[in-house]
């Protein structure tokens, strides 16, 4: 099994476009769709569903283990359902967002996450979503620990403006002055605390870097496409 299969890994820090950017190109490959930093999102969720407060780590880790978490991987229409609720916009609030890293930063949640991403990630590589044809996985620690033997490895990163513009046109509607200012603690904040546990702003050895700054999602979607098209060369 696997051999047909392609197995795509996208790391980046927020704002780079990676998670749009890796949906279309999934949807144009016919390969599943894995977006993991929606599962550390629901993991939060879940915790303060639960009453869980998010400062007592091993109370977050036996929570995340016991995580009813189910992943829609269809590109065009990606679900994130907990415990038979459907939970894909609750964890995009400014709640979340601001609290996630206390999900992120905890190693055994990370375990256990990592361990699900795994599995997830090896249906499609037989059957799953994609019927054995394979998955776009992105994240933080995609191309380095869930899969660092995946077929295809990208890093996308973009300078610290562009990620800005993008995620205050995503949160607030707007790339102006005001809005780049919201937009600047959460980002920068947030990917500094997350940095103490997971490298992603640096390529390791074997992962391609596509620098995104310059370029609008179709061109991203275009490099990102050449990279795997590349990979499938014979040598
Ligand atoms: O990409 P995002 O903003 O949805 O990620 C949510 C949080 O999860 C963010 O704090 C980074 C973290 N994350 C992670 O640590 N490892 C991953 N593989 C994916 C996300």
């Amino acid at each position: 099994a696997g051999e047909l299969s392609t197995v795509v890994a996208v790391d980046g820090p927020s704002g780079s476009g990676k998670s749009s950017v890796s949906r279309e190109v999934a949807r144009r490959l016919g390969l599943a769709y894995l977006d993991t930093g929606a599962m550390y999102r629901a993991a939060t969720w879940w915790c303060l569903d639960q009453g869980v407060p998010l400062g007592d780590g091993p109370a977050v880790a036996a929570a995340v283990r016991d995580l009813p978490l189910v992943m829609g991987m269809d590109p065009a229409a990606p679900t994130v359902t907990v415990g038979g609720r459907d939970v894909g916009a609750a964890i995009r609030s400014t709640e979340i967002s601001s609290q996630v890293s206390a999900v992120a930063t905890n190693l055994d949640a990370r375990a256990e996450l990592g361990r699900r991403q795994r599995e997830l990630i090896e249906a499609e590589r037989s059957g799953g979503w994609s019927g054995g044809r394979g998955v776009v996985a992105e994240g933080r620690d995609i191309t380095t620990v869930v899969a660092p033997d995946a077929d295809v490895r990208v890093l996308l990163t973009a300078d610290e403006a562009a990620r800005l513009a993008r995620r205050a046109r995503e949160v607030h509607g707007s790339d102006d002055a005001a809005a780049i200012a919201a937009t600047r603690d959460q980002v920068v904040r947030r990917d500094a605390d997350d940095s103490t546990v997971v490298e992603f702003q640096v390529a390791a050895d074997g992962v391609v870097t596509v620098d995104s700054s310059e370029l609008d999602l179709e061109q991203t979607v275009v490099a990102v496409l050449g990279v795997v098209g590349r990979a499938g060369d014979p040598q």
